[in-house]
């Protein structure tokens, strides 16, 4: 592991815990407990304390704007699950705003022809700020049934002036499960799942292109940066020889992301 993919595991790890305190001792209760620790560790945990209040506040506001219920989640294992794929999936965390219009602004193709498909999409947060785009029709694939049902409502809730694609469709499935629409697509993971799920996910986008072969976008996205699956994807989607990377800008600093995002883009020639 690098320096930096050292340091990364060790804020991944603090915030977590961090976020175990809060939920157990309540702000307060968490301050009391950090402030019983040495200087220097105190001085990181207070670090740590204040950003992930600030991406709990910042998410919370979206949330209130819309009338939504995006933040907060469970992991797979405490949820009822579609297939028998939860050993392969990543806890839910939904998409901080900024970085995802940020990723669809690097975007460089015609959104009116294309279908938008977001793979594990949790509470729909990522349907919700894609219909800000002119996609033809948006569909969202998601395995956990109690998180499926929350996207269901709140696509049903949102109400937004810059809302233009008003057809959003949450799909119970799983992943593997999924067939790739017709025409052109926008294919959009954020950090949803690793190992054989994963590889069969994008086995079956590759076959689908082959048979049908039609312009697609693929974006990675992800917040795990020691654990980044953004190669394994780069080397599937580039052996293919019908992709290439497409440029994105560097990405913003993100008050809501707890930890930060990273990720790439492909284009099909
Ligand atoms: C990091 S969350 C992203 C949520 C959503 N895309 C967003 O940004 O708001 C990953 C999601 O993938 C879902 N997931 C994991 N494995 C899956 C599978 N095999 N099929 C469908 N969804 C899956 C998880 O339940 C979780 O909701």
């Amino acid at each position: 592991m690098t320096e930096n993919a050292t340091r990364d595991q060790r804020t991944l790890n603090g915030i977590g815990e961090i976020w175990r305190w809060l939920m157990h001792r309540g702000p307060k209760g968490t301050l009391k407990h950090i402030s019983k620790k040495g200087p220097r560790e105190l001085l990181r945990l207070v670090k740590l304390y204040l950003r992930t209040i600030r991406a709990h506040r910042v998410n919370r506001n979206f949330d209130k704007r819309y009338r939504i219920n995006t933040w907060g989640g469970l992991r797979a294992d405490q949820m009822d699950i579609v297939g028998g794929n939860q050993d392969c999936s990543e806890i839910y965390a939904p998409m901080p705003e900024k970085t995802f219009h940020h990723v669809m602004r690097s975007i460089d193709v015609d959104f009116q022809n294309f279908t938008f498909v977001d793979y594990g999409s949790g509470k729909g947060k990522i349907l919700l700020m894609a219909s800000e785009y002119p996609f033809k029709k948006i569909i969202g694939v998601e395995f956990a049934r109690d998180l499926h049902v929350v996207a269901e409502k709140n696509v049903l809730r949102y109400e937004n002036k810059k809302q233009c694609c008003f057809d959003i469709e949450p799909q119970l499935a799983d992943a593997c499960e999924f067939i790739l629409p017709e025409g052109n697509c926008v294919l959009f993971f954020f950090a949803p799942f690793f190992g054989p799920v994963l590889h069969r996910v994008l086995e079956n986008i590759k076959r689908s292109l082959e048979d049908n072969p039609r312009q697609v976008a693929i974006v990675y996205m992800d917040d795990d940066v020691p654990h980044s699956k953004i190669v394994e994807v780069e080397s599937a989607v580039v052996s293919w020889g019908f992709f290439f990377s497409h440029p994105l800008r560097n990405l913003p600093f993100d008050p809501g992301a707890l930890m930060p995002v990273q990720g790439k883009v492909w284009l099909s020639r």
